[in-house]
């Protein structure tokens, strides 16, 4: 092929469109200035002995070399059979391991299969601001339309601003539906505000959804981090939900091994069936070892669900000083956060302590402009928010910035001290 031939005469119809994500320029932003970096969100410490040792194992075990080999496409099966019992258990029906759990690389696997699978060209598609990014492009390859409906801050003013104070209005959010819409797409606990879907929030969605006949999507990647007093409620569970419910989970969220990207949708037959079309057709089988791993992982957390050594215990009571820290240190410059219930990440207005600085030397919008002054000037990363917003929507994320504080004690150290340092040269 010629080599003057040029990439938009090359690229196909699908893609036309699609840039590059945020995490293309701040990683290699992070790779040039070398800034603390907050951005992505992945633990800079020891993923759990027991999953980590699984894994060794399962590519030395003499026993069965075959751990090294293929496996069966739509799920190793040790890994299916723990992941319907530990579902099962969480629902209240049996969930069968063959039809009703599909393994993906990643959760982003398990989504892509979603939309590229129940999508037809013109369906709509649901989308709450701000999302994880991916939604959008992963809408638009498969064809349909995405629609925007953003969560709005109440206004807190006698106590910091929590993710429980970020609301949908149900008659707005009514107004998105239409005959075409296929597809909600809800993730909670959510990236990058952390808010936790309250019951009455996730039946208002489900009516909607058996009164349009949508199907809901449910990224609960986080569903094992939630801080003292808040509940991760599953769709799935709710009366008449399970069978127009997709669920993704992530053993990189799941384990904190984001490196091992492997990610699982369950649901009814009848929905799962053409996401494996897609599997199969795309990625057909996954790492073996690594299924192998996460199901012992998995098996583990079954015997000691619930009791104080479980992992999904152990990670929110480690993460929820790391969240207070932050939150403390940002207020303290005046970068308002809105405190998470769940995941592990934190979204800030940094308006205020913008207007102190001046962010000439940048381009772009006010989000991207102050969160590449911070990563050069005072290395220290964070993510602008408007990333996870649609075009139309963006200016109301202008004044945020998102960290993550899934980092060792030493590395939020360094942050705090980057940000009195701030504070001092502001004086
Ligand atoms: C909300 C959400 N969904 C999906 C993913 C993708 O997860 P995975 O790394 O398992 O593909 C992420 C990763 O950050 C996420 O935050």
């Amino acid at each position: 092929m010629s080599s003057s031939m040029a990439t938009q005469d090359i690229a196909a119809d699908r893609i036309k469109g699609s840039q590059e994500s945020v995490w293309v320029e701040f990683i290699q932003l992070a790779i040039d200035y070398k800034p603390l970096n907050l951005g992505q969100g992945f633990p800079d410490f020891a993923a759990p002995r027991h999953v980590c040792t699984a894994l060794s194992e399962a590519t030395l075990n003499d026993d069965n070399v075959l751990l090294n080999q293929y496996t069966r496409g739509f799920g190793h099966p040790r890994l299916v059979n723990a992941l319907s019992k530990l579902y099962s258990q969480l629902l209240g029906r049996d969930l069968n391991a063959q039809k009703e759990v599909l393994v993906t690389v990643g959760a982003y696997e398990a989504l892509f299969c979603t939309f590229m699978s129940l999508i037809n060209p013109g369906d709509e598609v649901i989308i709450i601001e701000p999302f994880f990014d991916c939604y959008e492009p992963m809408t638009r390859l498969a064809g349909g339309k995405p629609v925007f409906i953003p969560l709005r801050p109440q206004p807190i003013t006698d106590r910091p601003l929590s993710s429980k104070d970020w609301l949908l209005d149900a008659k707005e959010l009514e107004s998105k539906f239409s005959p075409k819409t296929k597809l909600i797409v809800v993730n909670t606990p959510n990236n990058p505000l952390g808010k936790i879907y309250t019951k009455d929030e996730l039946q208002m969605i489900g009516n909607l959804c058996k009164k349009y006949n949508t199907i809901a999507v449910m990224d609960e990647v986080y569903e094992w981090i939630s801080y003292k007093g808040e509940q991760h409620l599953r769709m799935a569970s709710l009366p008449d939900m399970w069978d127009r419910t997709i669920t993704i989970g992530s053993a990189g969220k799941t384990f904190s091994v984001t490196g091992w990207k492997l990610g699982w949708a369950y649901g009814p037959e009848h929905l799962l069936q053409p996401l494996r079309m897609v599997h199969q057709n795309s990625v057909y089988t996954c790492a073996t070892p690594i299924q192998e791993a996460v199901a012992a992982g998995f098996e583990l957390e079954l015997q000691r669900f619930g009791k104080p050594e479980s992992y999904w215990q152990e990670l929110p009571d480690m993460l929820e000083p790391k969240r207070n820290r932050m939150a403390k240190f940002l207020s303290s410059v005046s970068m308002n956060p809105t405190v998470p219930e769940g995941g592990y990440f934190m979204i800030a207005d940094f308006s205020k302590l913008a207007d102190k600085l001046d962010l000439s030397s940048e381009t772009g919008t006010r989000d991207y402009k102050f969160a590449r002054w911070l990563s050069k000037n005072k290395k220290l990363q964070g993510i602008p928010t408007s990333a996870f917003y649609s075009e139309e929507h963006k200016h109301l994320a202008e004044n945020l910035i998102r960290f993550c504080f899934i980092k060792k004690d030493e590395t939020l150290e360094k942050a705090e001290q980057i940000i009195n340092d701030l504070k001092t040269s502001l004086k």
